[in-house]
């Protein structure tokens, strides 16, 4: 038989079995005839599919990836770079073999992908040991994958719920920056999970099993912060009786999460950035530099940028902390999840506001969905539970939103128009500026004028003294329904 590529001297796949420890069989990639017989009769007899090359004379183009797994001897001019074995087929484990007094050859296989290493001479039953535990890790992540992937189908990933596309883009941003130390910075609105972003990024990494820190930076005051971040030594200020270890510290080899960091004093944006850039910390009062390891994520629903053009936010510090940003988006922009997350909340305030309610009607759901919830998820949160509270029906169809929603600030009830709101922002164009507001008078005076007759559509294009097919088109225009007014 020949390997995908062409080894030059292979020996058969070995008819061993039912493979316990994995589907797709092991290369032994080794230079000696007799070594190599050796190693394949070692992982044959504990069931093992092995196949064995002298070196990789197919080259580095083959297909490794049908291997679970290459253990590559590190002796002779021929030993394969473990970088570039690693990059071509980053889901195929790797154990480096080294000869005996090489173990700087081992580590620098670790260190370039290996996932682990055996040093001759070694009793073979630690090379089992060690291949049995590399591809039993191997199968745990690949079941986390897919459970992962499970998650995100059924919209929730780690407790973040969702399932638009916007979303479904930030799921894959974290997956992908979670594993690494990359200093990231979470953009958007209040109350759009910026905090669950956060963790989420922490419960991803390697980090998982340290310390997540989660410091407000808007809810201590200036005077205490410098001390919160970063301790004070015994006597490094009045009161300071004795020494406090800082934030910054406590999460050392874990996740600090600065939360509300447009808040932070130009002061302190200073001694943040030199954390950033050196990581290290000094107390208050204290001389010496403290070595921390750790990740930082930031957040924000302010416009840095914007603050950065003001003064207001320092500009070496926006560029250091701008180097992943995660956005997300607002309800409003995805306002397809809120079914998704109607449901999810009513389960989880159902049994706390003891509750019959199984849910809401369509048309409280359409009627939400029309809302513009400034507050984001956090006021949908809020507003279910109350409305799970207040309600005795089993499907709630009176739903109270808040003014904003009530279009009838615009159309009073003998719908005599009030004034146009004042919305007056100069930063747009003012064709835009009239378009917008055009948009947003005819959308709710065609639903505040259903609203009164109940759908009907004849009393309504009548009312409003336009043709039925521009009132329907209007309609289609807007993403009305008349269902949701019966
Ligand atoms: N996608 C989501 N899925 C489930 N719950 C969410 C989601 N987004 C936000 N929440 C809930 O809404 C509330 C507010 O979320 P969070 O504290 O993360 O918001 P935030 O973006 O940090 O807001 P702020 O800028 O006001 O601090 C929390 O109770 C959180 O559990
Ligand atoms: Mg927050």
């Amino acid at each position: 038989m020949t390997l995908p590529g062409g080894g030059r001297t292979v020996t058969s796949v070995n008819e061993a079995p039912a493979v316990p420890r994995g589907e797709r069989p092991l290369l032994v990639i080794e230079p000696d005839r007799e070594k190599r017989e050796y190693l394949r009769q070692v992982l044959q007899i504990e069931g093992f599919q092995t196949v064995g090359v002298e070196t990789l004379d197919g080259g580095l183009d083959q297909d490794f990836s049908r291997y679970a797994l290459l253990l590559v001897s590190m002796s002779g001019q021929t030993a394969p770079a473990i970088a570039e074995l690693h990059e071509r087929a980053p889901n195929t484990e790797i154990i480096a073999i080294a000869e005996r007094g090489a173990l700087d050859l081992a580590l620098k296989a670790v260190r370039e992908g290996a996932a682990d290493f055996v040093v001759r001479p070694f009793d073979p039953a630690e090379l089992v040991q060690r291949a049995t535990r590399v591809l039993e890790r191997r199968l745990r992540e690949q079941e986390l994958a897919r459970l992962r992937g499970q998650m995100v189908d059924a919209g929730n990933f780690h407790g973040i719920i969702g399932r638009t596309s916007a979303m479904r883009k930030v799921f894959t941003l974290i997956d992908s920056i979670a594993p690494t130390d990359a200093t990231v910075l979470v953009n958007g609105e209040t109350g759009t999970g910026k905090e669950l972003v956060a963790r989420a990024l922490h419960d991803l990494s390697p980090r998982r099993d340290k310390p997540f820190v989660s410091v407000n930076c808007a809810a201590i005051p200036e005077t205490l912060l410098e001390s919160e971040l970063f301790g004070h030594e015994k006597g490094a200020f009045t009161g300071a009786i004795r020494r406090k270890t800082g934030r910054f510290e406590e999460a050392h080899t874990g996740t600090i999460f600065l939360d509300e960091i447009g808040e932070l004093p130009l002061s302190m944006q200073s001694k943040l950035l030199r954390v950033l850039q050196e990581r290290q910390v000094r107390r208050v009062g204290g001389t010496q530099a403290i070595d921390i390891d750790i990740r930082i994520v930031l957040a924000t629903n302010r416009d840095l940028e914007k603050m950065v053009k003001d003064g207001r936010f320092r500009e070496d510090l926006y560029y250091r902390v701008h180097v992943v940003p995660v956005t997300l988006p607002s309800l409003r922009e995805r306002i397809d999840d809120l079914p998704l997350l109607v449901e999810h909340f009513v389960g989880k305030y159902r049994g706390k506001a003891n509750s019959s309610a199984q849910g809401f009607s369509k048309n409280a759901l359409a009627r939400m969905s029309r809302y513009p919830w400034p507050g984001n998820v956090r006021e949908l949160e809020n507003f279910i539970e109350r409305a799970l509270i207040l309600s005795r029906d089993r499907i709630i169809d009176d739903v109270d939103l808040p003014e904003a929603a009530a279009p009838n600030t615009l159309v009073s009830n003998n719908a005599a128009p009030l004034p146009v709101p004042t919305v007056v922002d100069t930063a747009i164009p003012l064709k835009d500026l009239i378009d917008q507001l055009t948009a947003r008078l005819e959308a709710e005076y065609i639903t505040h004028l259903l609203r009164e007759y109940r759908g009907n559509i004849k009393k309504s294009y009548s009312h409003a003294g336009i043709s039925r097919r521009g009132f329907f088109e209007k309609m289609r225009q807007y993403n009305i329904r008349k269902e949701d007014f019966k």
